[in-house]
């Protein structure tokens, strides 16, 4: 998508803070550092629409998005990040309790986005994570972040062994970077296939 316009909606801490259902919401759900916001810049070219930080679980609200281009609206939702450490029970709890209301309740959802580190092997997490989307018919797609931090030997290796750790079809796997806009058409014409 060819993005004309996007802004930033509401930072809400709950979801009935949230606008009411409008445009198709895609979400962004991913470890914490693992480049959700990074990556939501990346594809609406804007270096600092999401606040990016290297001081992992700084965001715990829902950020939305809200992106116009090719004659459509889109909501870009940034969920907060998960597994950083020292995180107490009480806050694990605030997190799923944010998270499984949004994803669980959110009629305007359309697709769920889950971001994988390239150079990590997927945890309880993800696995739990998209099984629960799977579970309630929640469309999902795995990106993989930070592509730019491997050789194309190297990289095309932990390609193949992340796929079948996720065992998920290639066309549902999309590698990319913020870095360097690798993979970012391939992303938009996967969200695009979503919308039809
Ligand atoms: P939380 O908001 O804490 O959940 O993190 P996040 O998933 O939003 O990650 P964020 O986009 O803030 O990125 C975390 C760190 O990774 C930052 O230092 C980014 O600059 C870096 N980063 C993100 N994407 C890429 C990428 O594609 N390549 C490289 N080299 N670094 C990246
Ligand atoms: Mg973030």
């Amino acid at each position: 998508m060819k993005v004309h316009t996007a802004e930033i909606e509401i930072s809400a801490a709950k979801v009935a803070d949230l606008p009411p259902p409008g445009p198709p919401e895609i979400a962004f759900l991913g470890r914490s550092n693992v480049g959700k916001s990074s990556l939501l810049n990346r594809l609406v070219g804007r270096k600092r629409l999401a606040r990016t930080s290297s001081t992992p679980g700084k965001t715990r609200l829902l950020h939305v998005y809200r992106v116009e281009g090719d004659g459509r609206s889109l909501r870009l939702v940034d969920l907060p990040g998960y597994g950083w450490a020292k995180v107490s029970k009480a806050e694990r709890r605030r997190w799923r309790g944010l998270v499984e209301s949004y994803l669980g309740t959110r009629g305007s959802l359309h697709l769920a986005i889950l971001l994988q580190d390239l150079r990590r092997d997927p945890s309880e997490d993800e696995h739990e994570l998209l099984e629960w989307l799977a579970q309630r018919g929640i469309p999902a797609l795995v990106v993989i972040t930070k592509t730019d931090k491997l050789k194309p030997m190297r990289r095309k290796e932990r390609l193949r062994v992340l796929r079948d750790a996720l065992g998920l079809p290639a066309a549902q796997v999309i590698a990319t970077s913020a870095q360097t806009g690798d993979g970012i058409p391939d992303l938009w014409r996967a969200i695009a296939g979503t919308l039809v």
